[in-house]
């Protein structure tokens, strides 16, 4: 049979493999390696994969990659971003260090807010000029699968226009994004003391505008302290719901007001962040099936003390997924290698959970589980090709990249020099 390519020689292919679902407990701790591997693509697709020699013996092909005995992974799936900006915020990163607080610097007029006037100004195009090469960026650090959220012009017609951004970057980036409606990321000034005005807009005007465009596969909220409280976040999430939009939740980031309870209460599929979120709620999140998607670098970004208890969650059985949360203000980190060494120093997790939590654990966050994440038969042929010596060398290596190449539909999309 006739394929379009196949990788010979490969040293170690960690495939990750799951059959699909979520991994949990010791199975985050299997790389699914295969030794002196084969696969063969066909149609962008996995349609072999196995020893090299059966592979080089069994098909005919149009291309052949010699992997030279290189170590292959997954393409990261990063599941949590806001790549849609204007302006970048270091100034608040200098406030930080100096002693003031995310929370602090937000309630001052920073934050969120200070990028909103700028998103609404700009064009469509102009929002995909600025946000195409920090995609470009995350491609070459090995992301072949993104999620990026609306969120940063709070009014009906302005984060129609970041979705509509977010789409442009779709069509013309090689990779796949996917887009999550995020009007709830906070209270826009001019509603600053009329919460229910602005609920009131989410919910009649948004969201059944961004179902009926097509726009938006998911509605994130951010649910903290400071911006939508527990009550106001059901209301939101339920509208969305109702219109057929999948949930995602920024849930007990800071303080824990009861996000991850909500989050399992309203069947999201993933809640994200819980760096302060309560036994009881990690708990509610497990019975619940929500993914618990924890963004190290965030903290990290944040000089937090405390970070998300993913060895806890590990251990409870959670299958425990890691996003780069990549945004202008709480964390400017686009590496998902980046995050696996945070999410391993900070959070207790070896080189290998973190590399599950990283592909196959992620892709289930976005409710793709059965397509990308895992190098297995009938998945997109996803592949980053590493020059490492061992898989633990991933997150051991901090901020370096050692990738080779990134494949994605089983073409060439990023090659290093
Ligand atoms: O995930 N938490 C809410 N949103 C971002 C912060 C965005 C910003 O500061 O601009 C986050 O941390
Ligand atoms: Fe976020």
């Amino acid at each position: 049979m006739k394929v379009d390519t196949i990788i010979i020689n490969i040293g170690q292919a960690a495939t990750m493999a799951s059959g699909g679902k979520a991994k949990i407990a010791g199975q985050m701790n299997d790389a699914g390696i295969i030794a002196n591997a084969g696969i063969a693509i066909k149609d962008g697709r996995i349609l072999n994969i196995g020893p090299s020699a059966e592979i080089e013996q069994k098909y005919q092909w149009d291309e052949a990659i010699d992997a030279k005995g290189r170590i292959l992974t997954p393409g990261f799936v990063d599941s949590h971003t806001h790549p849609v900006f204007v302006h970048t915020r270091e100034d608040e990163f200098a406030m930080r260090i100096a002693g003031k607080s995310y929370v602090e610097i937000s309630l001052a007029g920073g934050g969120i807010r200070s990028s909103i006037q700028s998103s609404r100004d700009a064009s469509v195009e102009e929002l995909v000029e600025l946000s195409l090469p920090r995609i470009q960026k995350m491609i070459a650090l090995g992301t072949t699968t993104l999620e990026a959220k609306s969120g940063y012009g709070l009014s009906t017609q302005s984060e129609l226009k970041q979705l509509k951004a977010i789409a442009e970057l779709a069509k013309i980036l090689p990779i796949d994004i996917i887009a999550t409606f995020m009007g709830a990321h906070e209270y826009p000034i001019e509603y600053e003391n009329d919460h229910e005005g602005y609920l009131k807009i989410l919910i009649d005007e948004m969201i059944p505008a961004v179902k009926e465009q097509g726009i938006a596969e998911f509605c994130d909220i951010f649910t903290e302290a400071h911006v939508f409280s527990i009550e106001e976040s059901r209301w939101v999430l339920r509208a969305a719901r109702e219109h057929g939009l999948k949930l995602k939740m920024h849930a007990d980031e800071i303080i824990p007001i009861g996000g991850a309870e909500l989050a399992a209460e309203m069947g999201c599929i993933s809640a994200d962040h819980l760096g302060a979120a309560s036994d009881n709620g990690i708990m509610a999140l497990k019975a619940a099936g929500v993914i618990p998607t924890l963004l190290p670098a965030t903290l990290f970004s944040l000089a937090a003390k405390t970070y998300a208890r993913g060895r806890f969650m590990i251990d409870s059985g959670l299958p425990v997924a890691i996003a780069t949360d990549y945004n202008p203000g709480s964390c400017n980190c686009d590496s998902m290698p980046l995050t696996m060494s945070l999410a391993c120093l900070q959070m207790g997790l070896t080189p290998i959970e973190a590399l599950s939590a990283a592909t196959i654990n992620a892709a289930c966050a976005l409710d793709r589980g059965d397509q990308v994440g895992s190098l297995e038969i009938g998945k997109l042929a996803d592949i980053i090709i590493w020059d490492i010596p061992s898989l633990n060398f991933i997150p051991y290596h901090l901020g370096s990249s050692h990738i080779v190449k990134v494949l994605k539909r089983g073409r060439c999309i990023f090659k290093a020099q």
